[in-house]
């Protein structure tokens, strides 16, 4: 491409190190689609003949149908997607072909390919998180009468729903979907680079907004500098994995627990969990786990873009190819989490042992009653700091005397205060507890009937599934 201004060949060591095809390949379809967008305007100022647009077309369709069948040849000495495309296209055309490129740039054309690319990509990271949004809600609904001790510290602390515990899984995840939705999708990458040039722009006359439109990727770029310099789109979305990542991690983390032999919450199906090759018992929740040691990988590529961009002067250097492996495996890893962790919250992997979870409860330990109360003396006009004294001299009594609250009987409440009446102790059950918060965000069953109903109608359910 370059051969005018060069009398040698480059080193074959540096032909492999600077190729990019070997994984910018990815992007041909969305360098084909940018192509006939600039042929196009190309076209229409005169730089083509029709005769020309329609040979561009058609030898466009002949490759297409040379990639989708595996029959086309990528040659690593064209070194990345955009030339071998290019070459291709001249081979099968001729002169026609080698008129394309008029006043384009790689640097533009990178752009722009890589913005689609990203585009394209978020609407499917989008969907997937619609769809595990919608499975963990699903299980939450079914699951809306099991009681669960919510833990801080992971210690007993409350008892909850299980559905709230699940519901706070959706929120985590609608904020993803927000993110990918509004921040990295329509603001950052909608911008539409073709016409930039190398830099500064285009000597032809090419209508930048036409091909934007064309391409229907956002308005035109308003800076040719900034538009074939700027990766911000992919770091937005690689921020968007990996904060979805993070997220996926902490529910592994819960699930992992929650299978052990010391929670027994839950038991994972056979389809997303493995054994063991020595120890014939196992059961062993992989899926989390691999989703949970992904989520590491995935905040690296987030890294490495930030120390790829922080030091670039403008504009366009080649550091900037380093881009897309990072945000290619980011997706890869992200999407297919996403969608394992779908199927670990289908109905058929995401077994509640409920006997097991009340044989928790009902053993008293981490004295989640304790709340009932010091919430009924304040109902009793007794101030909160003096209620908060009085419950705890009740839970080193209980701890003392080796009983639950359970066991309680109107003696051992007046044998701590007398202000602990016998009538109190109707009030001690957990559901009860769970019951009084009744506060928009809370635990009461009617509330987060409510929550669940309102999440019914959220992520689009019937546009992405
Ligand atoms: N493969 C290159 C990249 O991904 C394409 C742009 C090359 N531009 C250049 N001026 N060498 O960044």
């Amino acid at each position: 491409m370059w051969a005018g201004r060069f009398s040698g060949k480059p080193d074959k060591l540096m032909q492999e190190f600077s190729q990019s095809v070997s994984f910018d390949q990815r992007l041909w379809r969305e360098d084909i689609q940018g192509s006939l967008a600039y042929a196009a305007e190309l076209q229409r100022i005169g730089i083509l003949t029709e005769q020309e647009l329609a040979d561009i077309r058609k030898g466009f369709e002949q490759i297409t149908r040379e990639i989708e069948s595996g029959k086309f040849e990528w040659k690593v000495e064209l070194e990345d997607v955009h030339m071998n495309i290019e070459s291709r296209l001249t081979e099968i055309i001729g002169d026609a072909g080698k008129k394309l490129h008029t006043g384009r740039s790689r640097n533009d054309q990178v752009a722009t390919d890589f913005r689609l690319w990203c585009k394209n990509r978020t609407v499917e990271v989008y969907a997937a998180v619609s769809t595990l949004f919608h499975n963990i809600r699903d299980r939450a609904e079914e699951h809306i009468d099991v009681v669960i001790p919510a833990y801080t510290h992971l210690q007993r602390a409350m008892p909850t729903r299980m559905a709230h515990h699940l519901l706070a899984y959706c929120k985590m995840l609608y904020r993803d979907a927000y993110y990918l939705d509004v921040e990295a999708g329509l603001e950052c990458i909608a911008e539409a680079p073709l016409g930039s040039g190398a830099c500064t722009g285009n000597s032809f006359g090419v209508d930048m907004q036409r091909i934007a439109d064309d391409l229907e990727l956002g308005p035109a770029s308003r800076n040719s500098m900034d538009a074939v310099s700027n990766r911000d789109f992919a770091l937005d979305l690689v921020y968007a994995c990996a904060k979805c990542m993070t997220h996926l991690s902490r529910i592994s983390e819960d699930l992992i627990l929650w299978s052990t032999a010391e929670f027994g919450f839950i038991t994972l199906g056979d389809a997303v969990t493995t054994g063991s090759s020595i120890m014939p018992q196992k059961r062993n929740p992989d899926a989390c786990e691999l989703i949970r040691g992904k989520t590491g990988r995935v905040v690296g590529h987030l890294m490495a873009l930030f120390t790829l961009l922080k030091g670039l002067p403008m504009t366009y250097n080649r550091d900037l190819q380093e881009d897309k492996e990072a945000v290619f495996d980011a997706t890869d890893q992200t999407l297919a989490c996403l969608r394992v962790m779908a199927l670990v919250f289908s109905k058929e992997n995401f077994k509640v042992n409920r006997e097991r979870i009340q044989q928790q409860l009902d053993s008293g330990a981490g004295y989640m009653e304790a709340m009932n109360v010091a919430d009924w003396l304040v109902l009793q006009g007794v101030p909160f700091r003096d209620g908060h004294d009085i419950t705890g001299r009740l839970v080193k009594y209980v701890e003392q005397k080796g009983i639950r609250f359970a066991d309680l009987t109107a003696e051992d409440l007046q044998a701590v205060d007398k202000r602990l009446k016998p009538e109190l102790l109707k009030e001690l059950s957990l559901e009860a507890l769970v019951e009084r918060k009744q506060v928009y965000a809370g635990t009461a069953k009617a509330r987060v009937l409510e929550r669940l109903a309102e999440l019914k109608q959220w992520l689009g359910k019937d546009n992405d599934q």
